[in-house]
């Protein structure tokens, strides 16, 4: 038994913000966040929080899979950006969609979170503890960039996406999840918990900063080298994947990917132009775009791959 993607559903808010609006607020231009990115515009949550927009993105999943909200097993939402420390932005959306069967949790693992949750269902499918459950990928990250730094504001995202998983015959080939926790500085966020009980400091709220070339650096050679690892281990032909659905980060850092596995760039379909980097929901976006278009057919065979900050990567080769 493995799990199947039963259905997907994506979600974002509705305020659209363009390269030109933000060459508005720091100094930058559509020339060369596009040329350098390939991003055009990005949806920023000005109403809703993380578990709205993760919450709206579950029901559409429950209702293309044709999954009552009482059926799942457990519930895992992927967040850099949740709404509180605690409850859990997993539990948040357990009580929005009336989940009451549920155990629900959030996991930290930055963009690599949607593949990390897709690891853990795996796992509880295979020992049969759980036979339905929802993963979603959901981030308000407009709200933990600096908007005064023009080298991390301009390409992130809000947005979410989610998959319910059924414990059937076929789906998940294989998978596999990396962590590499020496990188932590390259991509970092503070938390609120830096309060200090002798000095009396007061926590303060942390903004994300980047070193976007080591992150970049990082991708492109780890990516290719989990995806050809996965390939290997199964002894599956690069001619017989249809598509490799790469986290949303840079079209830069997918086309250098493309060019490493000597792979075509129309097997590795983009969002970003649209969203941007919406970190772990950018994978769930992607599939959902792809599914309207009518792109994916019964039987086959796709490799999605994430990475992000800890640094963390994961792939899962999966039959539609
Ligand atoms: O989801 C995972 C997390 N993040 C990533 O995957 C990001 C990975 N990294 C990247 O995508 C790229 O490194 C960036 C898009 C972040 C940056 O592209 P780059 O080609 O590596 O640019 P750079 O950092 O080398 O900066 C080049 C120049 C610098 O100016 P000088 O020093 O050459 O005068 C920057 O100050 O571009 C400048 N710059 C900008 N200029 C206009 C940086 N940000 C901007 C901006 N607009 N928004």
């Amino acid at each position: 038994m493995t799990a199947r993607i039963a259905g997907i559903g994506a979600y974002v808010p509705e305020t659209i913000v363009t390269n030109d609006d933000l060459a508005k607020i720091v100094e930058t231009s559509d020339e060369w966040i596009s040329s350098r990115t390939g991003i055009r515009e990005r949806r920023i949550s000005t109403k809703e929080g993380t578990s709205d927009l993760a919450a709206e993105a579950a029901r559409r999943a429950l209702e293309a899979a044709g999954v009552k909200p009482e059926e799942l097993d457990l519930i895992i939402l992927g967040t850099s950006s949740p709404d509180c420390n605690y409850p859990s932005g997993a539990c948040e959306v357990q009580a929005k969609i009336g989940a009451v069967n549920a155990a629900a949790f959030d996991i930290s693992a930055a963009c690599s979170g949607f593949i990390f949750a897709m690891n853990i269902v795996q796992g509880f499918f295979k020992s049969g503890i759980y036979q339905t459950a929802l993963i979603i990928g959901a981030e308000t990250l407009s709200k933990v960039v600096d908007w005064d730094d023009r080298s991390t504001c301009v390409l992130f995202g809000d947005g979410a996406g989610a998959a319910v998983l059924k414990n059937e015959e076929s789906g998940i080939i294989d998978m596999l999840m990396g962590s590499d926790g020496t990188k932590g500085e390259a991509l970092k966020c503070t938390s609120r918990s830096l309060g200090n009980f002798l000095t009396g400091e007061r926590p303060e709220l942390g903004f994300m900063t980047m070193d976007g070339q080591e992150v970049f650096r990082f991708a492109v050679k780890r990516v290719p080298e989990s995806i050809e690892s996965l390939i290997k281990r199964n002894q599956t032909a690069k001619e017989d994947i249809r598509y490799y659905i790469l986290h949303q980060a840079n079209e830069r850092i997918v086309e250098a990917v493309a060019r490493r596995l000597k792979e075509p760039m129309d097997k590795f379909p983009m969002i970003i132009e649209k969203y941007g980097n919406t970190s772990t929901a950018s994978i769930p976006l992607l599939l959902d775009d792809m599914v309207k278009k009518g792109m994916l057919k019964a039987g086959d065979k796709i490799i999605l791959s994430g990475f992000g900050a800890g640094m963390t990567w994961g792939a899962v080769l999966l039959e539609w």
